[in-house]
């Protein structure tokens, strides 16, 4: 079968102003050796010959690049949708115009909570006001704003007030997203996941209020996979339509495929885009069927959910070519 990726996922620095509990981005990455901006201008030529449609620039923090603009520019130049996927701090009046300049088409800003001494323990750092200023600078300069709430134990209940605040900002898109267990995340899973109450009560507001706002604002509701009796189709199946080049260059099936023991990563200064995405063994691992077990192999639902998540397997069963645990139908219990 001929796969053709959809999205990139450009993740241009691990720095980071912010150290939130779940993140799948933690320090464990070594600093320095980032890929210059040459290189990337090379990546992004290579992804839009592959078919690529949209560049989402992420990190780490991609702020901290001073390059960033120039990077968009090329993207935009190379005909692909651009996304900047951020915590804001840094996104003064220059900053943003510089980039709506470049060509950026839209703008995602992180946020820890409504309220700011919350919103200030969970990242870490005093950074709130600091957001709601750049939320405010990113569409007085005509960036679409989306914002991002990631749900957990200590923010689970305040949904009505998040909602009332992103619509505060003026954001066209809210999306709130329960914690997924990689990385940082899943290290400090006891204390991050919240009760089968809290999780019942917020899908309930969630959807009421994603039907109040529907004229204003389109709410996005990112189900807990914990509390789920089936799989969601992670990646929308394995090198199927996403591909992710990290701060040095590694290019991954997922952002948190590095969880996966065994999976070697290929490198965009040794190989093309083109080479890795078609030929390389880490895209090919979980591609298409094959490499399914029972009762993945014989179940309708696998051109659904592809057999869920490689990652998750990996973590919850020690196998990642295994059934995806929160699946019903998988006879492995974590
Ligand atoms: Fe999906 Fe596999 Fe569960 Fe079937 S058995 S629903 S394919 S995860
Ligand atoms: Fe990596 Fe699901 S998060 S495959």
């Amino acid at each position: 079968m001929n796969f053709r990726p959809y999205a990139l996922l450009a993740e241009v620095t691990y720095r980071c102003p912010l150290h939130c509990p779940y993140c799948s981005n933690p320090a464990m990455y070594p600093g320095g050796n980032e890929l210059t901006t040459s290189e990337w201008q090379r990546v992004i030529d290579e992804a839009a010959a592959l078919g690529v449609l949209q560049a989402g620039f992420s990190g780490g923090e991609p702020l901290l690049r001073p390059d960033l603009a120039q990077l968009i520019a090329h993207a935009r130049q190379a005909g692909l949708y651009t996304n900047l996927i951020t915590s804001s701090l840094g996104l003064d009046a220059k900053r943003a115009h510089e980039l709506r300049e470049a060509g950026l088409d839209s703008v995602q800003i992180s946020f820890q909570a409504e309220e700011a001494v919350l919103a200030d323990a969970i990242a870490g750092a005093r950074a709130h006001e600091k957001k709601i200023a750049a939320a405010r600078i990113a569409r007085e300069a005509g960036l679409p704003l989306s914002t991002n709430v990631v749900l957990h134990r200590r923010n689970i209940d305040r949904l009505r007030e998040i909602v009332a605040f992103a619509a505060s900002l003026g954001a066209i898109r809210l999306e709130l997203a329960n914690v997924q267990y990689y990385g940082w995340a899943f290290l400090n899973r006891a204390q991050l996941l919240p009760t089968r109450e809290q999780v019942h009560t917020a899908r309930q507001i969630a959807e009421e209020e994603k039907a109040r706002c529907r004229e204003q604002m389109d709410i996005f509701y990112v189900l807990p996979d914990y509390y789920e009796d089936r799989p969601k189709p992670c990646m929308n199946g394995w090198g199927r339509r996403y591909l992710t080049v990290n701060a040095v260059g590694d290019t991954l099936p997922c952002p948190t495929a590095s969880s996966i023991p065994g999976l070697r990563f290929e490198n965009v200064r040794a190989r093309s885009l083109a080479w890795i995405w078609s030929e390389s063994e880490s895209f090919q691992q979980f591609r298409g069927e094959d490499w399914m077990r029972e009762p993945c192999r014989g179940c309708p639902e696998r051109t659904r959910d592809f057999g869920g998540c490689r990652c998750q397997a990996t973590l919850l069963t020690g196998d990642p070519a295994n059934t995806d645990p929160v699946c019903g139908l998988s006879r492995i219990v974590p």
